[in-house]
């Protein structure tokens, strides 16, 4: 569906993904100039509805005016609860002084959470969203390259634990995201180019047409336009046919976390901080994977390098001696990966790949042959 008749010209390259989960089933509206019409959105796709919009200082201040005025009379809103921006921010305390100012606010079933930000705005707002009142309704209006390719569709809400990133959390549909795509625009380089990771994975785990249209158009889709509003499109659609068909993880979801394992136990050495976005760990974690593949001769050396050349061509790192501040050593990082949610009878799942566009779950993975790897891997070679 890309028409919505009602909204006025100034907005832009409009799109609309579908994703189908029965009676949870929403939409994707993506283009620019949405924020200043969220309000005709909402009511269109979810009715009207009173509202609270979560967001961060960041956010805030370069959007919250524009969101604020496109909600209009449809979605009255009963107040706005900025919170500190960063991964520190996606924590036990944080959810529960949130959950506190929600109720202050009088949200009920009925109500929106509006949750405005990136990716840590998401997963908290969300999951705060799905456990008071056991389940009041929201909507994800992401604001980062990485929210909008990945993190605000397809239901993953949760906070970080001592033990490891994104351990409580629930799987929680929104009712509508709203993806403008002007707000990139004010995103700092580093944080879009982090975003740009996660997009390169949807080439990566099963479309090397996708694959090698970013080769190609990358320097498009950072400059922004429709190249960009096309990769994000794109993106969108293989994470709602994926979600659609695995909502809780069971199977194929998983692959969607290709290069994750490596990334979260890299971003926990990290301190989950500055010091390793999490797209940048990501994109080190995807190297690792097709590295790893090769060494098992999975893969050819010459995808394994093409997916490597990709990432470093926009300036990603791809590799542990990257990570400024310290290098983690193979124990340190095999028990980080060792607090994996996916692990089962203490067997950790690895998205492995054949090739470009073919990653797959590895099931059986040595730990031993593994931990050899990174060994060479935390010593640069
Ligand atoms: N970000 C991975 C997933 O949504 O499954």
């Amino acid at each position: 569906m890309d028409a919505e008749p009602d909204l006025p010209e100034n907005v832009t390259n409009l799109r609309t993904v579908a994703v189908g989960l029965g009676d949870r089933s929403y939409d994707i509206v993506i283009g620019g100039g949405l924020l200043g019409h969220a309000g005709a959105l909402i009511a269109r796709h979810h009715g009207t509805s009173k509202c609270v919009i979560v967001t961060d200082t960041n956010v805030a201040g370069a959007h919250l005016e524009t969101l604020s005025s496109g909600l209009g009379d449809a979605c009255p809103l009963a107040g706005t609860i900025t919170l500190n921006p960063g991964e520190a921010t996606k924590c036990f305390s944080e959810l529960a002084s949130l959950s506190e100012r929600l109720l202050e606010l009088g949200i009920e079933r009925g109500d929106l959470i509006l949750a405005f930000g990136g990716g840590v705005i998401g997963d908290l707002a969300g999951f705060a969203a799905s456990i008071l009142r056991r389940g009041v309704n929201f909507v994800q209006i992401p604001t980062s390259l990485l929210a909008q390719v990945d993190s605000s569709v397809g239901g993953k809400t949760g906070i970080n634990m001592p033990q490891g990133k994104n351990l409580i959390g629930a799987f929680y549909q929104p009712r509508l995201v709203i993806a403008d795509t002007d707000v990139l625009e004010t995103l700092p380089e580093r944080q879009f180019r982090a975003g740009y990771a996660e997009m390169a994975k949807y080439g990566l785990l099963g479309d090397e047409e996708f694959f090698s249209w970013l080769e190609t158009n990358w320097s498009d889709v950072f400059s922004g336009g429709a190249a960009r509003t096309q990769a994000i499109e794109t993106c969108c659609k293989t994470k709602a046919a994926i979600v659609e068909e695995d909502e809780h993880e069971k199977g194929n979801r998983a692959l969607l976390n290709l290069g994750h394992t490596f990334g979260h136990a890299l971003e926990g050495f990290a301190g989950y901080s500055e010091r390793l976005l999490h797209g940048e760990a990501i994109s080190i974690g995807m190297a690792l994977a097709f590295e790893y593949s090769n060494e098992l001769e999975l893969c050819r050396g010459q995808d394994a390098q093409r997916a490597i050349r990709h990432l470093e061509t926009v300036g990603l790192p791809t590799n542990i001696g990257q990570i400024p501040g310290g290098t983690p050593t193979s124990p340190q990082l095999m028990d980080l990966m060792a607090q994996d949610k996916k692990v089962q009878d203490g067997v950790l799942p690895l998205i492995l790949t054949r090739g470009i566009g073919e990653a797959y779950v590895e099931r059986s993975v040595d730990m031993n042959k593994l931990q050899d790897f990174l060994t060479r891997k935390c010593s640069g070679q």
